[in-house]
Protein backbone atom coordinates (compact mmCIF):
# COMPACT_ATOMS: atom_id res chain seq x y z
CA UNK A 1 0.00 0.00 0.00
CA UNK A 2 1.28 3.63 -1.22
CA UNK A 3 1.05 6.01 1.78
CA UNK A 4 0.23 9.45 0.68
CA UNK A 5 0.75 13.16 3.07
CA UNK A 6 -2.41 14.92 3.34
CA UNK A 7 -1.02 17.92 4.23
CA UNK A 8 0.32 21.60 2.37
CA UNK A 9 2.84 22.20 5.52
CA UNK A 10 6.45 22.36 4.33
CA UNK A 11 8.01 21.27 7.69
CA UNK A 12 5.40 18.10 7.82
CA UNK A 13 6.39 17.37 4.36
CA UNK A 14 9.89 17.58 5.06
CA UNK A 15 10.00 15.67 8.06
CA UNK A 16 8.23 13.03 6.42
CA UNK A 17 10.74 13.07 2.91
CA UNK A 18 13.47 12.13 5.95
CA UNK A 19 11.47 8.82 7.70
CA UNK A 20 10.93 8.18 3.99
CA UNK A 21 7.82 6.36 4.24
CA UNK A 22 6.02 8.70 2.24
CA UNK A 23 4.84 7.83 -1.96
CA UNK A 24 3.58 11.53 -2.44
CA UNK A 25 1.46 14.36 -1.05
CA UNK A 26 -2.14 15.35 -1.77
CA UNK A 27 -3.13 19.28 -0.94
CA UNK A 28 -6.59 20.42 -0.92
CA UNK A 29 -7.88 24.67 -0.95
CA UNK A 30 -8.18 24.36 2.60
CA UNK A 31 -4.91 22.87 3.50
CA UNK A 32 -3.05 25.37 1.07
CA UNK A 33 -4.93 28.39 2.84
CA UNK A 34 -3.91 26.88 6.12
CA UNK A 35 -0.10 27.11 4.98
CA UNK A 36 -0.40 30.70 4.32
CA UNK A 37 2.25 30.21 1.34
CA UNK A 38 1.32 30.91 -2.67
CA UNK A 39 0.04 28.00 -3.78
CA UNK A 40 2.24 27.31 -6.92
CA UNK A 41 5.65 28.22 -5.31
CA UNK A 42 4.29 25.80 -2.60
CA UNK A 43 3.97 23.09 -5.26
CA UNK A 44 7.53 23.99 -6.17
CA UNK A 45 8.81 23.24 -3.04
CA UNK A 46 7.05 19.48 -2.70
CA UNK A 47 7.88 18.60 -5.88
CA UNK A 48 11.75 18.98 -4.95
CA UNK A 49 10.85 16.92 -1.49
CA UNK A 50 9.13 14.21 -2.54
CA UNK A 51 9.84 12.07 -5.81
CA UNK A 52 5.70 11.32 -6.40
CA UNK A 53 2.74 12.30 -7.13
CA UNK A 54 1.46 15.51 -5.68
CA UNK A 55 -1.93 16.51 -6.16
CA UNK A 56 -2.68 19.96 -6.79
CA UNK A 57 -6.85 20.82 -6.78
CA UNK A 58 -8.64 23.18 -9.25
CA UNK A 59 -10.79 25.75 -8.03
CA UNK A 60 -12.76 26.93 -11.08
CA UNK A 61 -16.10 25.33 -10.89
CA UNK A 62 -16.33 24.88 -14.93
CA UNK A 63 -14.56 22.33 -17.21
CA UNK A 64 -12.91 25.17 -19.31
CA UNK A 65 -11.78 26.73 -16.12
CA UNK A 66 -10.74 23.67 -14.78
CA UNK A 67 -8.62 22.51 -17.75
CA UNK A 68 -6.93 26.42 -18.07
CA UNK A 69 -5.76 25.69 -14.39
CA UNK A 70 -5.04 22.59 -15.13
CA UNK A 71 -2.47 23.34 -18.11
CA UNK A 72 -1.15 25.63 -15.46
CA UNK A 73 -0.38 23.38 -12.70
CA UNK A 74 0.70 20.10 -14.57
CA UNK A 75 3.51 22.52 -16.10
CA UNK A 76 5.12 23.28 -12.26
CA UNK A 77 6.46 19.36 -12.49
CA UNK A 78 5.81 16.04 -14.11
CA UNK A 79 4.78 14.73 -10.78
CA UNK A 80 1.68 16.91 -10.75
CA UNK A 81 -2.17 15.55 -10.73
CA UNK A 82 -4.66 17.45 -10.68
CA UNK A 83 -7.38 16.68 -8.19
CA UNK A 84 -11.06 17.38 -9.70
CA UNK A 85 -14.01 17.67 -7.91
CA UNK A 86 -16.50 14.74 -8.54
CA UNK A 87 -19.07 16.83 -10.51
CA UNK A 88 -20.32 16.50 -14.15
CA UNK A 89 -17.88 19.36 -15.31
CA UNK A 90 -14.85 17.70 -13.07
CA UNK A 91 -15.66 14.29 -14.70
CA UNK A 92 -15.42 16.43 -18.10
CA UNK A 93 -12.29 17.72 -17.59
CA UNK A 94 -11.25 14.62 -16.11
CA UNK A 95 -12.13 12.53 -19.37
CA UNK A 96 -10.32 15.34 -21.63
CA UNK A 97 -6.90 15.56 -19.09
CA UNK A 98 -6.81 11.57 -19.21
CA UNK A 99 -7.03 11.36 -22.76
CA UNK A 100 -3.56 13.49 -22.70
CA UNK A 101 -2.12 11.42 -20.25
CA UNK A 102 -2.19 13.69 -17.46
CA UNK A 103 -2.70 12.00 -14.58
CA UNK A 104 -5.36 12.91 -11.98
CA UNK A 105 -7.83 12.66 -8.78
CA UNK A 106 -10.91 12.76 -8.61
CA UNK A 107 -12.13 14.12 -5.27
CA UNK A 108 -15.07 14.36 -2.61
CA UNK A 109 -16.42 10.81 -3.60
CA UNK A 110 -19.12 9.61 -0.75
CA UNK A 111 -20.59 6.84 -3.10
CA UNK A 112 -20.03 4.09 -4.98
CA UNK A 113 -21.91 5.55 -8.53
CA UNK A 114 -19.44 8.22 -7.74
CA UNK A 115 -16.01 6.14 -7.88
CA UNK A 116 -17.86 4.20 -11.17
CA UNK A 117 -18.51 7.60 -13.28
CA UNK A 118 -15.01 8.75 -12.47
CA UNK A 119 -13.19 5.30 -13.87
CA UNK A 120 -15.18 5.06 -17.05
CA UNK A 121 -13.46 8.82 -17.28
CA UNK A 122 -10.35 7.30 -16.65
CA UNK A 123 -9.12 9.20 -13.40
CA UNK A 124 -5.79 8.20 -12.00
CA UNK A 125 -7.02 8.18 -8.31
CA UNK A 126 -10.55 8.30 -6.88
CA UNK A 127 -10.36 9.86 -3.07
CA UNK A 128 -13.43 8.63 -1.40
CA UNK A 129 -13.51 10.07 1.90
CA UNK A 130 -13.91 7.78 5.03
CA UNK A 131 -13.72 10.27 7.92
CA UNK A 132 -16.49 13.20 6.45
CA UNK A 133 -19.12 9.83 5.63
CA UNK A 134 -18.35 8.09 9.54
CA UNK A 135 -18.87 11.80 10.94
CA UNK A 136 -22.48 11.98 9.86
CA UNK A 137 -23.33 8.28 10.82
CA UNK A 138 -22.28 6.21 7.88
CA UNK A 139 -19.98 3.72 6.90
CA UNK A 140 -16.82 5.01 5.08
CA UNK A 141 -15.60 2.19 5.10
CA UNK A 142 -18.13 -0.19 3.35
CA UNK A 143 -17.42 2.55 0.47
CA UNK A 144 -14.24 1.18 0.15
CA UNK A 145 -15.00 -1.93 -0.02
CA UNK A 146 -18.26 -1.23 -2.76
CA UNK A 147 -15.35 0.62 -4.82
CA UNK A 148 -12.95 -2.20 -4.72
CA UNK A 149 -15.44 -4.52 -5.87
CA UNK A 150 -16.96 -2.80 -8.49
CA UNK A 151 -12.84 -1.83 -10.30
CA UNK A 152 -12.46 -5.53 -9.47
CA UNK A 153 -15.09 -6.69 -11.53
CA UNK A 154 -14.64 -4.44 -14.53
CA UNK A 155 -11.46 -4.34 -14.34
CA UNK A 156 -10.99 -0.54 -13.98
CA UNK A 157 -7.29 0.41 -13.40
CA UNK A 158 -8.23 3.66 -10.92
CA UNK A 159 -6.52 3.77 -7.91
CA UNK A 160 -8.53 3.74 -4.77
CA UNK A 161 -7.09 6.65 -2.27
CA UNK A 162 -8.91 6.51 0.91
CA UNK A 163 -9.08 9.74 2.22
CA UNK A 164 -10.39 11.88 4.61
CA UNK A 165 -8.25 9.62 7.66
CA UNK A 166 -8.57 10.23 10.87
CA UNK A 167 -6.89 7.52 12.80
CA UNK A 168 -4.91 4.20 12.02
CA UNK A 169 -7.98 1.90 12.22
CA UNK A 170 -8.84 3.64 9.24
CA UNK A 171 -5.09 2.87 7.47
CA UNK A 172 -5.85 -0.71 8.83
CA UNK A 173 -8.91 -1.37 7.66
CA UNK A 174 -8.28 0.26 3.97
CA UNK A 175 -5.30 -1.73 3.51
CA UNK A 176 -7.41 -4.90 4.42
CA UNK A 177 -10.22 -3.78 1.83
CA UNK A 178 -7.71 -3.03 -0.99
CA UNK A 179 -7.17 0.19 -0.97
CA UNK A 180 -4.36 1.11 -3.53
CA UNK A 181 -3.00 4.56 -1.53
CA UNK A 182 -4.49 6.14 2.26
CA UNK A 183 -3.73 9.56 2.31
CA UNK A 184 -3.28 10.51 6.03
CA UNK A 185 -2.48 13.73 8.29
CA UNK A 186 1.47 13.30 9.60
CA UNK A 187 -0.78 12.43 13.08
CA UNK A 188 -1.99 9.62 11.43
CA UNK A 189 1.00 8.48 10.16
CA UNK A 190 3.49 8.67 12.96
CA UNK A 191 0.49 7.01 15.43
CA UNK A 192 1.16 4.11 13.26
CA UNK A 193 4.85 3.25 14.34
CA UNK A 194 3.24 3.37 17.71
CA UNK A 195 2.58 0.70 20.13
CA UNK A 196 3.51 0.42 23.84
CA UNK A 197 4.73 -3.15 23.96
CA UNK A 198 7.40 -1.94 21.51
CA UNK A 199 8.40 1.05 23.99
CA UNK A 200 8.39 -1.24 26.85
CA UNK A 201 10.46 -4.19 25.07
CA UNK A 202 13.19 -1.58 23.35
CA UNK A 203 13.46 -0.11 27.20
CA UNK A 204 14.34 -3.30 29.07
CA UNK A 205 17.03 -4.22 25.71
CA UNK A 206 18.78 -1.43 26.49
CA UNK A 207 18.89 -2.16 30.33
CA UNK A 208 19.73 -5.75 29.89
CA UNK A 209 22.63 -4.77 27.50
CA UNK A 210 24.02 -2.29 29.78
CA UNK A 211 23.57 -4.28 32.97
CA UNK A 212 25.61 -7.07 30.75
CA UNK A 213 28.21 -4.31 30.02
CA UNK A 214 28.92 -5.61 26.73
CA UNK A 215 31.53 -3.66 24.78
CA UNK A 216 30.00 -1.26 22.31
CA UNK A 217 29.43 -2.23 18.84
CA UNK A 218 31.34 0.11 16.93
C1 LIG B 1 -7.99 14.31 0.44
O1 LIG B 1 -7.35 14.44 -0.57
C2 LIG B 1 -8.42 15.43 1.30
O2 LIG B 1 -7.43 16.42 1.24
C3 LIG B 1 -8.55 15.04 2.76
O3 LIG B 1 -8.24 13.69 2.98
C4 LIG B 1 -9.75 15.56 3.43
O4 LIG B 1 -9.70 15.19 4.78
P1 LIG B 1 -10.60 15.86 5.91
O5 LIG B 1 -11.96 15.28 5.85
O6 LIG B 1 -9.91 15.50 7.19
O7 LIG B 1 -10.59 17.34 5.65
Amino acid sequence: MKFFLDSADINEIRQMADLGICDGVTTNPTLVAKSGQDFKSLLNEIVRLIPGPISAEVVGLTAPEMLSEAEVLAKIHENIVIKLPLTPEGLKACKALSARNIKTNVTLCFQAGQALLAAKCGATYISPFIGRLDDVSQDGMQLIREIRAIYDNYGYDTQILAASIRHPQHVIQSALAGSDVATCPMKVLMSLYQHPLTDKGLTSFMEDWKKANQKPIV
